[in-house]
């Protein structure tokens, strides 16, 4: 990493214009640029990605957008929790140097028409039950990069298939940006971390934790010599059909490369839940290998 004379604290830009000036300095000055794209209420997962993005980078940004295009007309967006003053001090904690918020005009503006869409893998697992989320989803990223060019850009495991449409995104659209990707971050009792937590009680966020286990639990199966994945997910299903408090969205057994599901283990498999409980959505996942 480059020596940087600048500031410590952290700067907060609202517009395009001025975010594109800050890049161009560093681009100038030959600098490593890394994105970590949020859409805030930051916790210990995104953190976890500022803090490596700022191990391999000389700038990083992070960007803090609730992106209203990939919320479906009855999801969350609207109670999707915020705090900006938050989010500035954790991310300068944990090494950003600068918070990207535009508003909602800035990056949509009034006659905004065009969007980015990977097709086929986004018709799966989330993609299936949201659609239009990953059109959304691909639109602000490359948006983003094309903002802020970052030479590197952290995305979390957390959300598996994203990580995979984005480096789609990329491989399909010749973009310069290299993506990647980041474990997931646990609470200590294995609750994968989300800014959606907030918005469970305690009750709800205590049945939450048949999901990590489940997946914990199928972890200990493949070690055991488990290969078959119909009985794995059938397996995780019934763990999840014990807590009437949840319904179902999906758990797959899927092929890591293209999101076909698989009946065997073999190669990289992802196994991936998405629930709701009460109003809240819930996904995780694990990636287990067969030999
Ligand atoms: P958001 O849900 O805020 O997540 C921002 C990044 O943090 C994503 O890359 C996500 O995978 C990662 N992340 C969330 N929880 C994590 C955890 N427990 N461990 C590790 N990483 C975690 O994902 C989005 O926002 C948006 O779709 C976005 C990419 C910003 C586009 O709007």
């Amino acid at each position: 990493m480059k020596n940087r004379s600048s500031e410590n604290t952290i700067k907060i830009i609202k517009t395009i214009t001025e975010m594109k000036e800050v890049i161009k300095k560093y681009k100038k000055m030959n600098l490593s640029i890394a994105l970590v794209p949020t859409m805030g209420y930051l916790h210990k997962g995104h953190l976890s990605l500022i803090e490596k993005a700022k191990e391999n980078n000389d700038v990083v940004v992070v960007s803090i957008f609730v992106n209203p295009t990939q919320f479906g007309e009855n999801e969350d967006y609207g109670v999707y929790p915020r705090n900006l003053e938050r989010d500035s001090c954790l991310s300068e904690e944990a090494g950003a140097d600068y918070v990207f918020k535009p508003s909602v005009e800035e990056i949509y503006p009034k006659g905004y028409n065009t969007y980015v869409k990977v097709e086929k893998i986004t018709d799966k697992l989330c993609g299936a039950s949201r659609p239009g989320h990953f059109r959304g989803v691909t639109t602000i990223v490359n948006k983003l990069f094309n903002i802020i060019e970052p030479n590197r850009a952290y995305f979390g495991l957390k959300d598996a298939q994203q990580v995979l449409v984005i480096m789609k995104m990329v491989e399909d659209l010749n973009l310069s940006t290299e993506i990647i990707p980041c474990p997931i971050i646990r609470e200590k009792d294995g609750l994968a971390m989300s800014s959606r937590n907030v918005n469970l009680t305690k009750n709800e966020r205590q049945i939450a934790l048949v999901l990590s286990k489940s997946l914990f639990e199928a972890k200990d199966k493949v070690k055991a010599g488990e290969r078959d994945l119909d009985k794995i997910v059938s397996n995780i299903k019934a763990n999840i059909h014990n807590e009437p408090e949840i319904t179902i969205d999906y758990v797959e057994a899927v092929n890591m490369l293209n999101l076909e599901r698989i009946k065997l283990l073999e190669g990289k498999v992802l196994i991936a839940i998405a629930v709701k409980i009460a109003k809240v959505r819930l996904i995780d996942n694990i990636i287990l290998e067969g030999n």
